[in-house]
């Protein structure tokens, strides 16, 4: 079985507030989608990475890759949310019989530059054998508030056991594919999609760097992050 690493990078970045979709913004001398694709390309188990674009994408053909030459390849198929682009790449990859349905798919946001080697070669590690698969994710280290509709507090939750979903999200990739072409159009994550199967991933212990840039201010963090790494 290979190991193969989707990233949907068809969002418009549209919290961040930017003229370019996020994925395309500066991050410590390179564009934000550069550094998770160089990250997964680092780590030696996974064969290739596909990055899912826009259909009217016209960034991407604008920059060299040639440094990854080899090992990405592109899908101009994303769709109108972010399950639509992961279901579509799925399907040209397999259509295209680059995929198989014992292959793992790691699906990962173009929005999560501070992924490391480490920590996708954690989640290679405590899922290669798993029946299901799963996510990283990390323990929810706030206090969670559950608000009236004017904003007050209605009371204090426990944050016993809950944790904040991140990606990669590591599932076959027949059960994915199959399990997003009957999800809810709500859901905003791969596991999601799995859950309403009723089976259940496992959570893996990411870190706080591998965060999702979603509003400006997340922006100077990334940079922080990646500057340090990219030294
Ligand atoms: N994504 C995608 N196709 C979509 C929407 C999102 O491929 N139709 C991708 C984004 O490019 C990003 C990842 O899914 O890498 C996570 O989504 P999100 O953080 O919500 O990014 P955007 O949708 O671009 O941002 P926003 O929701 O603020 O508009
Ligand atoms: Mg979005």
């Amino acid at each position: 079985t290979n190991f193969i690493a989707l990233i949907p990078a068809a969002g418009s970045g549209s919290r961040v507030g930017e003229r370019a979709p996020k994925q395309y913004l500066p991050l410590a001398g390179k564009m934000m989608i550069y550094h998770a694709l160089r990250t997964l390309c680092r780590v030696r188990r996974i064969s290739k990475v596909c990055v899912v674009l826009a259909p009217e994408d016209g960034e991407w053909v604008q920059h060299d890759w040639s440094e990854f030459a080899g090992k990405i390849q592109t899908f101009p198929c994303g769709g109108l949310t972010r399950a639509e682009s992961v279901t579509n790449g799925l399907k040209a990859l397999m259509a295209a019989g680059q995929a198989a349905d014992e292959d793992w798919i790691l699906v990962h946001d173009a929005a999560r530059p501070g992924l490391s080697v480490n920590l996708t070669e954690r989640l290679l590690d405590e899922l290669a054998e798993d029946e299901v698969g799963g996510l990283l994710a990390i323990p929810l280290a706030d206090t969670l508030k559950r608000a009236t509709s004017h904003a007050r507090v209605a009371r204090t939750e426990s944050r016993d056991g809950l944790w904040q979903a991140q990606t990669p999200q590591m599932f076959r990739a027949g059960l994915l594919l199959s399990a997003l072409e009957q999800a809810p159009a709500e859901i905003t994550d791969d596991a999601s999609a799995i859950e309403a199967l009723g089976l259940s991933p496992k959570l893996v212990l990411g870190d706080s760097y591998n965060f999702k840039v979603t509003y400006p201010q997340d922006l100077a963090l990334a940079e922080l992050i990646l500057r340090e790494r990219m030294t």
